[in-house]
């Protein structure tokens, strides 16, 4: 028998031991035990992290649909797959079972194949939170094509570029979105960014808001009708283990997005076995991610993870403000939810408003809490299990990133003992490194390094759509024989892992990763604008928030900073979507330099942290005088 499900830090220890000496053998157990497959693999693992070159199941045959939702008719076929709530409290919730899911993704399925939709098609998913959006990622599953879910936040020209850059066949969206007391017209975002788009062919229309929206004659069509049409059966398409089952688009330190590419066995045995051990989901509970199926934690833990382990996931599809600051706890109380996962931001900003907000509702349910997306500071984490945990429900800090497709490093619930702002220890069959500065491994305890992977595990991506190379020199090239994770870390005096932040030119903003590159694109479009930095400064909601040094052209006009100011968050907005606007912009003469022209953004970080008392070394710089003129500015 495999250790699928872990009760102990004795256990814990001991099967990490064995996933560690042992990882193919390990493995092959929990595949095997665990899970539908048509045909075995002939080899379990081979990998070459120089190429890089990564295969898992080799060989095997699945469709993990079939793993998600057949397998389960029979057990568990009139058991809540799907628990949606609406954006407005007062619209009933939906209680899809695994039979409805089953038909209901066939039928979803079968539209698709109607519309030409083979096995490798890229299809491009721009929808809200609501039901087709998970039924939509299982349709494309259930016939071999690439889903890309590109979050319904990001903007037209964003919108363009990733269906541009996996070269989609097919958008499926919606007339329009709820999001608290607000609407969305996606639709129109969608006819904006298709303009710019040859490889669409057909657009499939959700009805949700039932507004006023034009359809292109010969691309668009409403979904409903069709689906009506459509047959409750559709034959699962045969997969083989390293079959691309979807691309996640994430954010880097240069201007285009990285289309991270997984495939499905790995990515299935993996996410279903962390979802088991790192929520302990038992018999009837009911779990909750509150992130949006367009990150990765939806992906893997809203849709995949859970229903593989026919679990009852809920679905939200508005925001923790509405109606008011007690929606989460509503929805708590509403359905007895069990395991509550959600980002330290979104803990921070509910801090923020009392306790009252949170004293009306019974949170007696919960049983595990979970954070993501960011590191969580002591205040927040302390809040978190104070006040919803009630000390009794311990936290799962769980790191990760959509490259590793999976939690890495977290605790196990009621096994590993917490500690605040501690991801605690490695998860089964992940073996991390910290390196220093000069490559080398940093072994021992109380330690501080860069986070790296150095054993390949399950559910890691195995490329960047349509740039290997780009993939081999991001993630493989800074370490030898390693995954460089772009993360700061420090193992403590007993072995746990805190993580301290990125250690790249990315921004993690409200949980949401900025690559600075790409805003900085985006400003220097301004006609005005000659040049720009971005970088983070802490913020007492969302983590951090963006802080731009703008250098104007010099035209010999005067110009008006507040417009100015103004028309560089839209053109943000335009090109990348309102996460990305900056809460301060500086107009400045000069940016600090070194002698090989790369902007010093270290300096800039602390001048806009308001911490100058010690700057460091600024002799090395190309243009020293500059530092000063920008912290004059900011004391004036
Ligand atoms: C950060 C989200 C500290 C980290 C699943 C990582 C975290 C990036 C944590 C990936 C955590 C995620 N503690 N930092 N528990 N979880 N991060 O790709 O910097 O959206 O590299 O995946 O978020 O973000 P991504």
């Amino acid at each position: 028998m495999s250790n699928y499900h872990i009760k102990n830090l004795e256990e814990y220890f001991q099967v990490y031991r064995r996933s560690v000496r042992n990882p193919e053998n390990f493995w092959e157990e929990i595949a095997e035990e665990h899970f539908l497959w048509r045909k075995k693999w002939d080899n379990v693992l081979s990998w070459d992290f120089t190429k890089p070159e990564v295969k898992w199941f080799e060989g095997a045959q699945l469709n993990i649909t079939e793993n998600c939702i057949d397998r389960h008719l029979v057990t568990r076929g009139d058991k809540t797959a799907i628990l949606f709530e609406p954006n407005n409290p007062n619209e009933d919730a939906e209680h899809i079972t695994y039979k409805e899911l089953y038909k209901r993704v066939n039928q979803f399925a079968n539209v698709l194949k109607d519309k030409g939709i083979k096995k490798g098609d890229r299809v491009c998913i721009y929808l809200p939170m609501i039901p087709e959006l998970a039924i939509s990622l299982l349709a494309c599953a259930r016939i071999g094509a690439i889903h890309s879910v590109v979050f319904a936040g990001f903007s037209s020209t964003a919108l363009a570029t990733r269906i541009n850059d996996s070269e989609c066949k097919m958008v499926i969206t919606s007339d329009g979105s709820y999001r608290g007391a607000k609407t969305i017209d996606l639709k129109s975002i969608v006819d904006e960014a298709l303009e710019d788009c040859p490889t669409i062919t057909d657009v499939l229309v959700v009805k949700r808001i039932h507004s006023d929206i034009t359809l292109k004659e010969g691309r668009d069509v409403w979904l409903q009708p069709l689906l009506d049409k459509a047959s409750t059966e559709c034959t699962a398409e045969i997969m083989n283990a390293e079959d691309p089952l979807f691309i996640l688009y994430t954010s880097g330190s240069t201007g285009k997005p990285k289309g991270m590419l997984h495939t499905t066995a790995g990515y299935m045995v993996y996410t279903a076995y962390t979802f088991k051990n790192v929520f302990q989901y038992r018999g009837n509970d009911v779990y909750w991610c509150t992130a949006d199926i367009g990150w990765i934690t939806g992906h893997s833990y809203i849709v995949y993870g859970p229903l593989a382990n026919g679990a009852t996931t809920v679905m939200f599809e508005g925001v923790p403000s509405y109606p008011d600051y007690s929606r989460f706890w509503q929805i708590v109380e509403k359905h007895k939810v069990n395991q509550f996962y959600t980002a330290p931001t979104a803990i921070r900003a509910l801090a923020k408003e009392g306790l009252s907000h949170v004293e009306s509702n019974d949170l007696s349910s919960l049983k595990i809490l979970g954070t993501v997306g960011e590191p969580i500071n002591e205040e927040a984490w302390h809040w978190y299990d104070d006040n919803i945990g009630k000390r009794k429900s311990p936290i799962v800090d769980t790191w990760w990133q959509t490259e590793t497709g999976g939690i890495m490093i977290t605790p196990i619930p009621y096994s590993t003992p917490t500690k605040p702002t501690y991801a605690t220890l490695p998860f089964i069959g992940i073996q991390p490194a910290l390196m220093d500065a000069e490559g080398n491994e940093v072994k021992g305890n109380q330690v501080e390094g860069r986070l790296c992977i150095k054993f390949p595990w399950p559910s890691m991506a195995r490329t960047i759509w349509g740039n290997h190379q780009r993939y081999k020199d991001t993630y493989f090239s800074s370490f030898e024989n390693k995954y460089f994770t772009g993360d700061g870390a420090l193992r403590d005096e007993v072995g746990y892992y805190r993580i301290t932040g990125r250690v790249d030119d990315v921004i993690i903003v409200s949980g949401h990763n900025l690559g600075t590159a790409p805003i900085e694109d985006a400003i220097n479009e301004h006609p005005a604008v000659a040049e720009s930095a971005i970088v983070g400064y802490p913020h007492d909601i969302k983590g951090n928030a963006l802080y731009g040094y703008v250098i104007l052209k010099d035209t010999g006009e005067s110009r008006n900073q507040e417009n100015l100011r103004i028309e560089i968050n839209q053109i943000i907005t335009e090109q990348i979507g309102p996460i990305a606007k900056l809460d301060k912009i500086q107009f400045t003469q000069g940016l600090p330099k070194t002698r090989s022209g790369k902007i010093m953004r270290r300096i800039l970080r602390k001048i806009a942290s308001n911490d100058i008392s010690n700057l460091g070394d600024t002799s090395t710089l190309l243009n020293p005088e500059v530092v000063q003129g920008i912290i004059d500015q900011v004391l004036v």
